[in-house]
């Protein structure tokens, strides 16, 4: 058996973006590199724990130790995250696509001189409020993200509140940080009870260390 402070454990996170197809040539996505949930990931395997990991696409090496599921779109990571279940943490750091076509075309869209093709969207499934909710199967500790580039804080806390997860890790992406696929990260953990921490910016590796050691206390000894 693993020595260390998630012995004994099952992690679960999810990681990297998501693609959404809109023909067999073209997708949606976002700039989500994958790398603090990938360092998230190694970081709880270090410790011991039985890691999954479901992760976008992502040009990233795969963390050692830890099982690594590859999915494109949101709806195959909710699926990938309904078959890691059970799980004592459950880690949702990808940046998961809110909408996708609304029809994935058979084949490529021409251009063919006419007016632009219009992309209707719909709205995909919202893997942490699903996994919060769970009736059965809810991880004992459910942690989730905030990526915001505006009243960080203020978004965290009703998004802590909305989706019903434990612990939201939130951080400021806007352009000028370079956190979104950069290699620092600089984030607030904000509890359900209010308790809001800042931490000082880190390397996303250390940031995932720190985190892992933070849901071990919060999970508690085996
Ligand atoms: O609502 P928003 O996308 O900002 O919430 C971010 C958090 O919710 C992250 O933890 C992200 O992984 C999760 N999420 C999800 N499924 C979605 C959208 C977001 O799991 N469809």
């Amino acid at each position: 058996a693993r020595s260390g402070a998630l012995a004994g454990r099952r992690v679960l996170v999810t990681s990297g973006p998501t693609h959404e197809p809109i023909d067999p040539v073209r997708y949606l996505a976002n700039r989500s590199s994958g790398r603090q949930g990938h360092a998230i990931a190694e970081a709880a395997a270090a410790a011991g724990a039985d890691v999954t990991l479901v992760s976008g696409p992502v040009a990233i090496p795969d963390p050692a130790g830890v099982r690594v599921v590859r999915v494109e779109t949101a709806r195959e990571m909710l699926a990938a995250v309904q078959n890691a279940l059970p799980a004592d943490l459950a880690v949702f750091a990808a940046a998961v696509g809110d909408w996708r076509p609304a029809a994935e075309r058979a084949g490529k869209i021409k251009k063919d001189g006419s007016a632009p093709p219009p992309l209707a969207l719909v709205e995909n499934p919202d893997i942490l409020a699903t996994v919060s909710g769970l009736a059965e199967n809810r991880p004992r500790l459910v942690v989730g993200f905030a990526a915001e580039t505006d009243r960080v804080l203020e978004h965290a806390r009703a998004k802590l509140a909305r989706k019903g997860c434990d612990l939201l890790v939130a951080n400021d992406v806007s352009p000028a940080g370079g956190v979104m696929g950069g290699e620092r990260n600089t984030i607030h953990l904000l509890g359900r009870d209010g308790a809001l921490e800042t931490w000082p910016t880190l390397p996303k590796d250390e940031v995932g260390r720190r985190l892992v050691e933070r849901f071990a206390a919060l999970l508690g000894g085996t």
